[in-house]
């Protein structure tokens, strides 16, 4: 398995002072940004684009930034969001009329590309899909807003997600997104996540260092091998 990461989600961040925010919570031992992006379309939220992407690389954000595209259609934003700098580009693929040229799309422009599962959308996509990307989401919220509670079902999910992967024997990083804290992250963990987003849980914390710190322990005793 991929060493873990932690994806601080900056739809919790402060958007006065974002550069600054991410800055911190890099610096706090997070990976990699999760970016969402909202179009109040495909999800009944609005949130960033491309613009404020290219704005962090341009602060000097040099982590990887991971784009969680929930918005329809897809391809038309994707060049907009590999010219801004993002290094994974994921999205869902109810939201796109055609699954495996999306894909396509967003290796031709240079990022890596991700498939999102809703709570709701069966594994099925990967079947053929699975060897083209290189992330899988597991949605553990229906997508939208952030500070929602952990669907317990989303586990069950993790675990046939890690096995198809671990079938495939390349890598791909599965990512679990949605109501992740310190309290449930290890079970996660053990479901075979080995990507986690939270935002609430750091931004909305008063010490992102501690929450991060508490968050690899808690992976580590799942028997990963939670960083450093
Ligand atoms: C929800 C977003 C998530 C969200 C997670 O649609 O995809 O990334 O920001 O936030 P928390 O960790 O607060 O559930
Ligand atoms: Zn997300």
């Amino acid at each position: 398995m991929p060493t873990p990461w932690i994806a601080p989600s900056i739809l919790s961040a402060d958007f006065a002072r974002l550069g600054a925010d991410v800055e911190a919570v890099l610096a706090a031992g997070a990976d990699v940004v999760h970016f969402d992006v909202m179009d109040n379309h495909y999800v009944p939220n609005l949130t960033i684009g491309p613009m404020v992407c290219a704005a962090l690389r341009k602060h000097g954000i040099k982590a990887p930034i991971d784009v969680h595209l929930m918005v329809s259609p897809v391809d038309r934003i994707v060049p907009d969001f590999a010219a801004a700098g993002a290094t994974y580009i994921s999205f869902h693929p109810e939201a796109t009329e055609h699954v495996d040229r999306t894909i396509s799309l967003i290796r031709e422009h240079g990022c890596r590309p991700g498939l999102v599962f809703n709570p709701a959308t069966p594994l099925d996509y990967l079947d053929y899909t699975l060897e083209l990307v290189d992330l899988v989401l597991i949605m553990s919220v229906n997508p939208g807003f952030g500070g929602q509670q952990f669907i317990p079902t989303s586990l069950r999910k993790l675990g046939d997600a890690r096995r198809r992967i671990d079938a495939l024997g390349r890598e791909v990083r599965l990512e679990v997104d949605g109501g992740i804290k310190v309290d449930n992250i290890r079970a996660a963990a053990r479901a075979g996540a080995d990507t986690f987003v939270a935002g609430s849980a750091v931004f909305g914390s008063t010490d992102y260092a501690q929450t991060i710190a508490a968050m690899r322990r808690e992976i580590a005793a799942a028997g990963g091998n939670g960083k450093p």
